[in-house]
């Protein structure tokens, strides 16, 4: 039976056609992916189901009957919950306040003692192990995860729609989450399942809908299909996403670290006396699971981020004391790991963003005056180039989707010819067609003889695009390894075990 009929929806922003002519049913205790290019209108489709957005036209129909999808409250009294792409849980309370909070706005009586004894059995039931009292923001994001599950199964959700859950997970956070997910499904929970991640969709899901340009390409079944035809189906053409560089022509360090040591946000030293350089021509990997001191390394190399001790020195100058303004002088460019916070200003247009730091340059201004016309022409350019879309330079960059902003960071930093290019996480929730294009661009930039230090938790990134990898763990690193070197090294290394521990040395 179909517990989700979605007939012919239409959605439109202004003039823009997000869902056109959309058909989508999700039959009992199936996981149904939704894969299609960022901007697609996966995102929008579920909010649409969830009564987030109005469709302009169509119908929707619940367990065989129409449903008014007119705001959340309705789609929950009808079952359906959703776990949204950025979370949204209070930092501050608890996981067992987090559940309950709002419940008694959409209706539930509130015992908090039955309640309580409720999460501990899904708890139990589905292998979730969250400490009911463990407070949000000291837990991992595998952990807060499981709480926004728990909070919409609390809520006696029986049709789930989880967008992009694994984005932001390590491989052992993900491989947890799949396994609630399928014992979930045979519990005969319906689930729907939004992600880039071919590997996801083969190994979990029962059957996938493609989406391009806000159509619904075809809906097949997982047996049926392949990578390469769901690429294909994705993005009109073939997607390479293999390891590319070739030849070693090293030229002078340009970005040289010297025994460094970071503070994280708490006190606590998150880099510990690290030291490494890149040099003309070469791309160095930086690998770790999440929250190991490579973002904190990052920042510290932009300048975000104060250095306790230790030098840092970009094209042979020191720069270890130095404001934003003069790194940018010195060189250096910068893809920040959360293009929400750090990269763009949502509010402006995308022609702004893209000269964003370069206003006061002579090239786009003269005097207190802003050269429109080079403004203009420069962002046509780029938007052409980056293949961003809508190429529409007018768009504020808060309309675009996940892999469009990533672009106009991207068009942004490698347009200012930077000798240094610091790209951190530079593809995490990018579709296929969008994660090629970027690293293509990094090795390009190799090829330029730039230096490129990349900074990612996603394994296969790095192996793909690295001369060098470094492995970070606890903010040291562990060693040196090469993109040929066996998984298990890698997984030893990440995990804080291996060869230097092996020989008895002190880590
Ligand atoms: N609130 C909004 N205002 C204007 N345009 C929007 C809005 N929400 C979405 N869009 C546009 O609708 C299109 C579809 O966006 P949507 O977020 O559904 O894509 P998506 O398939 O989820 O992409 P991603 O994989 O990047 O998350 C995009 O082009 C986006 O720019
Ligand atoms: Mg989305």
């Amino acid at each position: 039976m179909n517990v989700v009929e979605m007939r012919h929806i239409y959605k439109y922003f202004g003039n823009f056609c997000a869902n056109e002519d959309v058909n989508f049913s999700l039959e009992e205790g199936e996981v149904h992916a939704l894969l299609g290019e960022n901007g697609a209108g996966k995102s929008t489709l579920m909010n649409i189901l969830y009564g987030l957005y109005v469709h302009n036209e169509g119908s929707i129909l619940i367990n065989g009957e129409e449903v008014h999808m007119d705001s959340p409250s309705v789609a929950i009294e009808k079952g359906i919950g959703m776990v949204h792409q950025h979370f949204m849980l209070i930092p501050q309370l608890t996981v067992t306040e987090n559940i309950f909070l709002g419940m008694k706005e959409t209706g539930f009586v509130l015992d908090r003692k039955d309640l309580q004894r409720q999460v501990e059995e899904l708890n139990n039931r589905y292998g979730f192990n969250v400490k009911p009292d463990a407070v949000i923001w000291q837990v991992p994001v595998g952990v807060q995860q499981k709480v926004e599950i728990l909070k919409v199964l609390m809520r006696k959700a029986r049709i789930l729609i989880l967008d992009e859950p694994s984005a932001v997970l390590t491989p052992d956070e993900v491989v947890e989450l799949f396994n609630s997910v399928k014992a979930l499904s045979r519990e005969g929970y319906s689930i729907i399942l939004i992600t880039h991640k071919m590997s996801e969709v083969l190994n979990y899901a029962d059957r996938v809908t493609v989406m391009r340009q806000g159509r619904v390409v075809d809906t097949v079944r997982v047996a049926d299909t392949d990578e390469n035809e769901l690429a294909r189906m994705m993005v009109g053409r073939d997607v390479d996403l293999d390891r590319k560089i070739t030849g070693a022509d090293f030229g002078k360090a340009l970005l040289e670290v010297k025994d460094l040591t970071v503070r994280n946000d708490k006190g606590l030293e998150a880099v510990k006396n690290v030291s490494f350089t890149v040099r003309e021509g070469e791309i160095v990997g930086i690998a770790g699971v999440d929250g190991n001191g490579q973002l904190e390394l990052g920042e510290a190399i932009v300048g975000l981020r104060r250095i306790e001790r230790g030098e840092l020195k970009l094209n042979g100058n020191t720069v270890t004391a130095a404001a934003i303004r003069e790194r940018l002088d010195e060189g250096l460019g910068h893809i920040p790991d959360d293009r929400l916070k750090k990269g763009l200003v949502l509010q402006l247009p995308i022609k702004e963003n893209l000269i964003m730091g370069m206003q006061r340059s002579e090239k786009y201004a003269k005097g207190i005056f802003m050269r429109r016309d080079a403004i203009q022409s420069h962002a046509e350019k780029l938007v052409e180039e980056f293949d961003v879309r809508p190429a529409d330079i007018e768009y504020l960059a808060g309309g675009l989707s996940g892999g469009n902003q990533q672009k106009v960071i991207l068009a942004r930093e490698v347009d200012r010819e930077p000798n240094v290019l610091l790209a951190i996480q530079p593809t995490r929730g990018l579709d296929i067609g969008a994660t090629e294009f970027v690293r293509n661009k990094l090795v390009e930039e190799r090829s330029r003889r730039k230096a490129v230090l990349l900074i990612s938790t996603d394994l296969d990134e790095i192996i793909s695009l690295s001369d060098r990898i470094l492995i970070i763990y606890n903010g040291a690193f562990m060693g040196e390894v090469q993109y040929d070197t066996p998984l298990e090294e890698f997984s030893l290394l990440m995990a804080g075990r291996g060869s230097k521990e092996k020989k008895g040395e002190a880590v």
